[in-house]
C-alpha cells in the first residue's frame, strides 16, 4: 500500500484526500517510481477543477484519473519486464501529463517519459522544471524563434511555464514585457523582465505598443485583440486559456494570417525528453534558475493547489516527499 491524494470528481481542493491506495504495477515498458518531490502546476489546478473544459480530456463528468501530479523526480523501484533504460536506484524525472499520479509515494511512468536526473541537481529543482520549461523552450525558441533585439511579451510570465518563458527570451536576447497579476510585478523583474504590467492595471493590446512574439500561458482575448498587438509579420502562440478564444484561434487563425501575415495559432507541446534535457543543462550552467517558492508535504497537496490556484505562487509550489521517506 501507499499513501496518495486521491479525488473522484471534480472541484475545490476540498474533494482531495490524502488516503491509502494499492501500490501501482508497472507495465512492460514503465518502471516503478518513489517519488521524491512533484511539482504543481496550472494544468492540476485546472485538472482538479475540470476547468477549463479542455481540462476533462479525461473524463467528461468524473476524471477517469484519480491522482493528479505530473512533474516527478524520484528513485527507480522497479523495472517492467521490456524496461532496458533505468534500474532500480536510478534517479528520474519527467512530465508525465495527462495521466499524472505523481501526488502519491509511488508512480509508474513509461521509460520513454523520463530522463536521468543529474546528481548535482536536488530531486526538487529536477521536479521544477519539466512541464513548464518545455512549453517555454517550445514558445520561445522553436515556434517563437525569438532573435536578439526582438520585442516580446508573456501573459501569465509569473507562473511556471512563464517563469521560464521570460528566463527563455531574455537569454536569447530579446526584450520582455511579463504581464501578471500585481503580487508577481517583483518576481517577473527578478527573472530579467525589462517590463512589467499588472492586468487589472492594463490590458497589453489596449496600450497601442506592438511585440513580434506574444507566449499566452493564460489566453482569453479575441482573435483580433492579439492581432492589433503584434508588429507586422509577429507571432502569437497560445498555450492555454478559455475554450472560447481556443477555438476562435482555430478557425480564424487561417483567415488572419493570410489577410494580415500576422501568425496566431495554438501551441500543442510535444513532451519531449531532448527539450528537457536542453532546458536542465542551462539550469546546471546557471543560464536558467527553476525558482522554487514554496514546499508542502504530501498531506497538505489541496493547501499547495489552493495557494497556486488563488495567484499567490512568485515561483514553483513543490511537494516534497522528505517527510514521508
Ligand atoms: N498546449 C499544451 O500542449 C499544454 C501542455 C501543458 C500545459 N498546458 C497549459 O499551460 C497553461 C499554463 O500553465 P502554467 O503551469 O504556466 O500555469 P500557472 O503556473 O497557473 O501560471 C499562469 C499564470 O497566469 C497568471 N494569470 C491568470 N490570469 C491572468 C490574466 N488574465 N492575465 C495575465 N496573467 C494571468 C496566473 O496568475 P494568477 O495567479 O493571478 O492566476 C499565473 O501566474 C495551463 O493552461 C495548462 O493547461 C498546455
Amino acid at each position: 500500500m501507499m499513501k496518495a491524494i486521491v479525488r473522484t470528481k471534480y472541484g475545490s481542493p476540498e474533494v482531495l484526500k490524502l488516503v491509502d491506495v494499492e501500490r501501482p504495477i508497472p507495465k512492460d515498458d514503465e518502471v516503478l517510481i518513489k517519488v521524491h518531490a512533484v511539482s504543481v502546476n496550472g494544468s492540476d489546478w485546472e485538472g482538479l477543477r475540470g476547468k477549463p473544459l479542455y481540462a476533462r480530456f479525461g473524463g467528461l463528468l468524473k476524471p477517469h484519473y484519480h491522482i493528479l501530479g505530473s512533474d516527478i523526480a524520484g528513485r527507480v523501484e522497479k523495472a517492467g519486464r521490456n524496461a532496458r533504460q533505468f534500474q532500480p536506484g536510478d534517479e528520474v524525472f519527467g512530465d508525465i501529463l495527462p495521466r499524472g499520479g505523481g501526488f502519491a509515494e509511488y508512480v509508474c511512468a513509461p521509460e520513454k517519459t523520463l530522463a536521468r536526473k543529474p546528481a548535482s541537481m536536488a530531486f526538487e529543482e529536477a521536479a521544477a522544471i519539466p512541464q513548464g520549461a518545455v512549453i517555454a523552450l517550445q514558445g520561445i525558441r522553436d515556434k517563437g524563434q525569438v532573435q536578439p533585439g526582438q520585442a516580446v511579451l508573456i501573459n501569465g510570465a509569473g507562473g511556471s511555464a512563464g517563469m521560464f518563458a521570460v528566463q527563455l527570451a531574455k537569454l536569447y536576447g530579446a526584450e520582455v514585457t511579463g504581464v501578471d497579476n500585481a503580487g508577481k510585478l517583483d518576481f517577473m523583474r527578478s527573472l530579467g523582465a525589462d517590463h512589467v504590467i499588472d492586468h487589472m492595471q492594463e490590458d497589453f493590446t489596449q496600450n497601442g505598443k506592438q511585440v513580434d512574439l506574444i507566449l499566452d500561458v493564460i489566453a482569453h482575448r479575441s482573435v483580433f485583440a492579439y492581432t492589433r498587438a503584434l508588429r507586422p509579420g509577429g507571432s502569437c502562440f497560445v498555450v492555454g486559456g478559455s475554450v472560447a478564444t481556443l477555438f476562435q484561434i482555430l478557425f480564424l487563425g487561417p483567415w488572419i494570417r493570410r489577410t494580415t501575415g500576422k501568425k496566431i495559432r495554438i501551441l500543442a507541446v510535444q513532451p519531449n525528453l531532448k527539450d528537457m534535457i536542453t532546458i536542465t543543462e542551462l539550469c546546471e550552467a546557471g543560464k536558467v534558475v527553476p525558482v522554487i517558492d514554496r514546499r508542502y508535504p504530501l498531506s497538505e497537496v489541496p493547501e499547495a493547489l489552493r495557494y497556486l490556484g488563488e495567484g499567490h505562487a512568485r515561483g514553483k509550489v513543490i511537494i516534497s516527499m522528505e517527510d514521508n521517506q
